[in-house]
């Protein structure tokens, strides 16, 4: 199915709290899903100083975001086709000076999601972990934010605190989630309930001035522990092109699908 081509890229950040979830797994794939459904998509890695999506994709960049910033590069030289008919905007790691929000890194990711925005019709910002002013400001470019979550407590917690800033200093309303590495079927639709009760008792209370406010929490879908999804990334191959019929992949197809309609 070919989208209407639209003015501008829709965009969603892929973020979780917890590090090691699956967001760049889960971005890459997704990406290969939707443009499978002849979505223009780039993913730009947001994890700026511990970049890690061009190992998963098996990309040896010369050219990163990096260079854009420092004007070593220019955007189109830096923008990269990656299996799976998407393109790419990669980032560097172990650079310490991505590790703050200086007045420098804001303006410039704000100068080239509006520079990319009008070529492709989707864009996925793959986040760091954590809730670092780079990974907040990175989220607060995005129109649409999913939050990746898998059962463990502490993923669960760190989930909980995510949506609880982005509800409160970003003023969100709506947050999609998807639950990840999950081992019974149905078992994200009890991680979304149990976040949606604590985010509903102890986050919209205190919103929009003490008047309460609500977020609803939209359960995109779940994706099983699959032994796939490791051996892809091993591989450092997609999921979508090397396993195309494991659990994992059907579920990041699914989603894709969910997302479009
Ligand atoms: N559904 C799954 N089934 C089995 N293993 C999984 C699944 N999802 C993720 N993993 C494992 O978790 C690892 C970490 O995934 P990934 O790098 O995508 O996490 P991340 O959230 O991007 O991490 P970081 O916070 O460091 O950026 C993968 O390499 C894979 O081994
Ligand atoms: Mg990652």
């Amino acid at each position: 199915m070919t989208v209407p081509t639209s003015p501008r890229a829709r965009i969603l950040a892929v973020t979780s709290g917890k590090g090691g979830v699956g967001k760049t797994f889960f971005a890459a794939n997704l990406a290969a899903a939707l443009a499978r459904r002849g979505d223009r998509v780039l993913v730009i890695d947001a994890d700026l100083g511990l970049a890690n999506l061009d190992v998963v994709l098996n990309l040896h960049p010369k050219i990163t975001l990096h260079d854009v910033f420092t004007g070593k590069a220019s955007l189109d030289e830096a923008i990269l086709p990656a299996p799976g008919g998407f393109s790419v905007l990669l980032a560097g790691s172990g650079l310490v000076e991505y590790s703050r929000l200086t007045p420098q890194v804001r303006e410039q990711l704000v100068d080239i999601i509006e520079r990319v925005a009008p070529r492709f019709d989707r864009i996925l910002l793959d986040t760091g972990a954590g809730i670092s002013d780079v990974v907040l400001h990175a989220i607060s470019l995005a129109d649409d934010v999913l939050v990746i979550a898998t059962p463990e407590p502490t993923s669960m917690t760190d989930a909980y605190a995510t949506i609880k800033v982005l509800a409160m200093q970003q003023g969100r309303r709506a947050i999609r989630v998807v639950v990840n590495q999950v081992s019974v079927n149905g078992e994200g639709r009890t991680i979304r309930k149990q976040l949606q009760l604590v985010v509903d008792r102890f986050v919209c209370p205190s919103l929009d001035d003490g008047r309460g406010a609500a977020v609803p929490l939209e359960l995109l879908g779940e994706i099983p522990t699959d032994f796939s999804v490791r051996e892809a990334v091993q591989k450092r191959k997609l999921l979508l092109e090397s396993m195309p019929g494991s659990p994992a992949a059907l579920a990041v197809v699914a989603i894709a699908g969910r997302m479009a309609s």
